[in-house]
């Protein structure tokens, strides 16, 4: 694979959808060809998906759930991410596997070795660069909460979110390579300055 693989994580209402635009700028100054995506729900399969897994009205196991974030991903990979990757192009991704290990591991607590098994016999392949949006869960649901209607995910309790920053937080501290964490509960400007600032070294290593 010849393009860069960068992902975006965080909890709900951590603002990492705004940060795609900032990383773009650097990109585009340098030349540089990429895709901008996310997960769940790229294509008309992963729409249906995304509907399916975000609709309130649906009663979804965890187990279920995790499959259906699986299949979405592997739907993903398959028809965009490592195509544009082997034809050179850096791809974006607003949530990616470490999403599934936050909130299907962590928030609603299944077995860790079952995602691993499955990631690795679906050898979905490893990020280049993570930026990992992190702040207080109190502060990040505040946010997330200004918008019109809450999903199946953002009207799960408090615990629920912890658990789902924590792990993040941990997997950061044991993959620090690729893992950056980026304190988003300061202003917009400073957000802005870490992600540029974290891009711009991934760029010269
Ligand atoms: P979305 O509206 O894209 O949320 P956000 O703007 O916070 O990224 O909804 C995606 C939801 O799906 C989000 O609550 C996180 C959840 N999710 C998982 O639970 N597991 C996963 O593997 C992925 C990719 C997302």
């Amino acid at each position: 694979m010849k393009g860069k693989f960068i992902t975006l994580e965080g909890i709900e209402g951590s603002g990492k959808s705004t940060s795609l635009e900032d990383i773009a700028n650097v990109l585009d100054k340098n030349s540089i060809n990429y895709i901008l995506t996310k997960e769940p729900g790229s294509g008309s399969l992963g729409n249906d998906l995304r509907s399916l897994l975000l609709n309130n009205d649906n009663k979804i196991s965890g187990e279920v759930e995790l499959l259906l974030m699986m299949a979405d991903r592997k739907n993903h990979l398959d028809s965009l991410v490592i195509p544009n990757l082997n034809n050179g192009n850096w791809v974006i991704s607003d949530r990616y596997l470490d999403s599934t290990y936050a909130y299907q591991g962590g928030g609603r607590e299944m077995d860790f070795a079952l995602i691993d098994g499955l990631s690795n016999s679906l050898n979905f392949p490893a990020p280049d660069l993570t930026i990992l949006f992190d702040l207080p869960v109190e502060i990040a649901l505040e946010r997330a909460k200004q918008r019109a209607n809450l999903d199946r995910f953002e009207k799960e309790p408090i615990h629920f979110h912890d658990r789902i920053r924590n792990t993040y937080r941990f997997r950061a501290g044991e993959d620090s390579k690729r893992i950056k964490i980026v304190d988003s509960s300061v202003g917009f400007q400073e957000v802005k300055d870490q992600v540029v600032n974290i891009i711009s070294q991934f760029l010269n290593e």
